[in-house]
């Protein structure tokens, strides 16, 4: 059922505070889009947001540790094998500190502190603790992390929802798609959270992550866009 005022008959002191609350929500998706792009788009280390970025946000990326991929990569040169070999398997035993003085350090001393040292911009490999955290295996993100995201996006993000959809249900638009306009950005705001906590422990999920935040950004922008259309532009407004 269309309600009895419609967005295009609406007073003008409505339409003017919809329509400064939906310029603000429109400029703060496209903010939101651009901090997704430079944080998470950034994950694997090029630029854009692939679903290989989510899985090392969420998941980690449980390959191996930074430091092991350097020693397979960049750093390959700087040691014989046997001596990277030495410091990968130290690193997958989890980077213990019994073998540090005995083992470890030697080797570090010897091919590596020439130019990870404390007078270097580099990470600074005198210190066990500097190596044990490139030593580490990435686990993505934390339980701590996941609830505190997680309960902050649910409430924020249900309130621009409610009002963008309340403000859109005056709309004139095909019933069916209109419920459906409406309903979407919850169930896709509840299916990326679910995502989240499924990608942590399963990759796989990072795909409803990325059709998660398509959908409901797309759900958005048409009700933003139509919500702003009706109100002002002249084609629905005369006839109101
Ligand atoms: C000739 C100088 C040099 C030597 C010797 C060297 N490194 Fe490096 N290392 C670098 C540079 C330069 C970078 C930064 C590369 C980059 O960021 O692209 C780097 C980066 C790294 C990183 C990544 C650090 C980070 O913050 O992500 C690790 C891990 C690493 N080196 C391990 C080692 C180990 C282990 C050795 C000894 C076997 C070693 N390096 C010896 C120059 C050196």
């Amino acid at each position: 059922m269309t309600p009895d005022t419609t967005l295009a008959r609406l007073p003008v002191e409505f339409k003017v505070l919809f329509t400064g609350f939906l310029m603000v929500i429109g400029v703060g998706l496209l903010m939101a889009g651009l901090q997704i792009m430079l944080t998470h788009g950034m994950a694997d280390g090029k630029v854009g947001l692939s679903v290989t970025d989510i899985v090392y946000s969420y998941y980690g990326n449980r390959s191996g540790s930074r430091l092991e991929f350097m020693l397979n990569g960049q750093m390959k040169a700087m040691a014989p094998d046997e001596a990277r070999f030495e410091l990968i398997e130290w690193a997958r035993d989890g980077a213990p500190a019994q073998q540090w003085v005995s083992q470890i350090k030697p080797i570090v001393d010897q091919y590596c502190i020439s130019c990870h040292n404390s007078d270097s911009a580099l990470r600074d490999f005198t210190k066990l603790e500097n190596l044990q955290k490139v030593a580490e295996v990435d686990q993505g993100a934390s339980i701590n992390t996941l609830t505190r995201v997680s309960h902050i996006h649910l409430f924020g993000i249900a309130f621009i929802f409610m009002f963008v959809g309340w403000i859109f249900a005056y709309a004139e638009f095909a019933e069916g798609w209109k419920v459906l306009l409406i309903a979407t950005p919850f169930v896709f705001l509840l299916a990326d959270i679910f995502s989240w906590w499924m990608t942590k422990f399963v990759p796989g999920f990072a795909w409803l992550t990325m059709i998660g935040g398509i959908c409901y950004s797309l759900a958005s922008t048409v009700m933003i866009f139509t919500s702003l259309t009706q109100m002002w532009l002249p084609r629905w407004t005369k006839r109101a």
